[in-house]
């Protein structure tokens, strides 16, 4: 089953994931040693303090600056973001370009100050009126009344790698991975300090159960 890293900060200089070439390359060759062999680079885009043009052009250039550099047996990498939710978010053009390239996934952060009854008729919108397929990243940090409320609604759940390597969190995580809603995992890499020792350890801890989520994730982005 082919290892899926959903979210991964390592386009060089794109956001505080990742400082520059030299780091994205031993992110890219740690994603390689742990036998990921899809990561689909997720830069943080706060459509609050940027907008979309200044952030597709940095994430197209410094993609092109890392490519260059890859050696051939790398993982594969596909272009996305990570978005973070505004109000109006559904009505903003070419928001299709922030998905998965070739999909109409979009990787979904909340906000700090996020309540259902702010954001409701943006979720709505963002579902039912643009039609897109909407991932919650790290549902792991967010309160889990939410993230069930949003999940009855058709979101769908990535979990972080970290949460299932500490004692606390870890019954939850594991519960929840088994859930069909979560379609993804992820190490959510930024800089090399902790790497995918987390994401290695996360597979240990869900045994067979990875694998089902990986075949979500294949079957969400038409692999
Ligand atoms: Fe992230």
């Amino acid at each position: 089953m082919m290892q899926i890293d959903f979210h991964a900060h390592i386009l060089p200089g794109a956001d505080h994931g990742s400082d520059g070439l030299a780091t994205s390359l031993r992110q890219i060759a740690l994603a390689q040693e742990a036998g990921i062999g899809l990561l689909i680079a997720t830069p943080h885009f706060y459509p609050r303090h940027e907008a979309l043009g200044p952030f597709l052009a940095r994430r197209a250039e410094t993609y092109a600056c890392l490519t260059e550099a890859l050696p051939a047996d790398a993982p594969r990498i596909r272009l996305g973001a990570e978005v973070q939710l505004c109000r109006g978010l559904d009505r903003l053009p070419d928001l299709e370009r922030l998905c998965v390239e070739g999909t109409r996934v979009l990787l979904l952060e909340l906000p700090p100050d996020f309540s259902v009854r702010a954001y409701e008729q943006t979720l709505d919108a963002l579902l039912y009126e643009r039609k897109l397929t909407v991932v919650l990243a790290h549902v792991d940090r967010y309160v889990p009344g939410t993230v069930d409320f949003l999940l009855e609604l058709g979101f769908l759940a990535q979990i972080n790698a970290a949460p299932f390597c500490r004692l606390r969190t870890r019954k939850a995580a594991l519960r929840r991975a088994e859930s069909v809603q979560t379609v993804a995992l992820g190490s959510d890499i930024h800089g090399v300090s902790t790497g995918y020792t987390e994401f290695l350890q996360m597979k240990r801890r869900l045994g067979p159960v990875c694998d089902v989520v990986m075949a979500r994730t294949a079957a969400l982005l038409g692999l």
